[in-house]
């Protein structure tokens, strides 16, 4: 069964250009917010769960401790966990007429995610036709992350980090939303698994003339073999910006931020 609203084609002429102005409205409002925010930093892998949200976390708290004014945004809207790996587990976020003020961790970093607009625990469910499911979430998807661009006022940043559900979809909306591209930062395993994806995913952001920053390689030394890395690294002539051991301490994490804040 068809969904029951228009698609761009169908527009007269009159709506059409109406559809154009509110597109450019939007992205103007998104470049207006983000004006003192120096760079966005997408984190980025196409495989689900190597640790996007977990490096992003970390490399987040130590660019703070180093002295980086640092927000993240949680664009996973159904897997939000970045405020739970801030220690931000009930921080709700303050809402003004037109701007949500990001929740900040306890050790100063700015933080937005659906989940500080959900109650506890509970599923993000967007109303819609129950047929074609899959396409109304996407479109609903894409209108929150522009939303959350347009509305989140992150304040004076050095960075924004964006941390990326599995796939490329999300990539390609806020690449479209933003006036310049991301800048790159990949997080793979190990594996030759792992690196067929994130090779994906990097040509998908080549394509769209993001800057790749260079590859971050997780959960090294444990059961995951493979140089999956050192691979990308050479096939796309990025640097190998760290390699994450499990559990990794602070210092680990203050090394990281290092080599990221020398991309800049
Ligand atoms: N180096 C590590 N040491 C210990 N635990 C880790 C490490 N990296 C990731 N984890 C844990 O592994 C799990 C998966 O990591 P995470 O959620 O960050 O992956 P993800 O890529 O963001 O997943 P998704 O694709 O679902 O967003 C989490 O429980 C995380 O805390
Ligand atoms: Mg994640």
């Amino acid at each position: 069964m068809p969904l029951n609203i228009r698609t761009y084609r169908d527009l007269t002429e009159a709506d059409r250009s109406g559809l154009v102005d509110q597109i450019v409205a939007q992205r103007r409002r998104v470049a207006d917010r983000l004006a003192t925010v120096r760079r966005v930093l997408a984190v980025l892998s196409g495989k689900g769960g190597v640790g996007k949200s977990f490096v992003t976390a970390g490399l987040a708290r130590a660019l703070v401790r180093g002295g980086r004014a640092t927000g993240v945004l949680d664009a996973d809207f159904n897997g939000p966990t970045i405020p739970s790996l801030l220690d931000l587990p009930v921080a709700r976020s303050t809402f003004h007429d037109d701007a949500i003020e990001p929740a900040m961790s306890p050790e100063g970093v700015r933080c937005f995610s659906m989940a500080l607009l959900l109650e506890d625990g509970r599923p993000l469910a967007f109303r819609g036709p129950e047929t074609e499911g899959h396409v109304w979430r996407e479109t609903l998807e894409a209108a929150a992350l522009r939303e959350f661009l347009a509305d989140v006022a992150w304040g004076t940043l050095d960075q924004l980090l964006v941390d990326l559900p599995p796939g490329v979809q999300r990539f390609q909306e806020l690449t479209e939303l933003l006036a310049v591209p991301p800048a790159v930062l990949a997080v793979t395993i190990p594996t030759a698994e792992s690196r067929d994806a994130v090779r994906r995913a990097l040509h998908g952001a080549v394509e769209r003339k993001a800057r790749l920053l260079g590859v971050v390689e997780n959960m090294v030394g444990g059961p995951f073999t493979g140089s999956a890395a050192d691979e990308l690294a050479a096939e796309f002539g990025i640097p190998v910006l760290a390699r994450i051991p499990w559990h990794p301490t602070p210092d680990v994490w203050d090394a990281i931020a290092l080599s990221v804040r020398s991309t800049s």
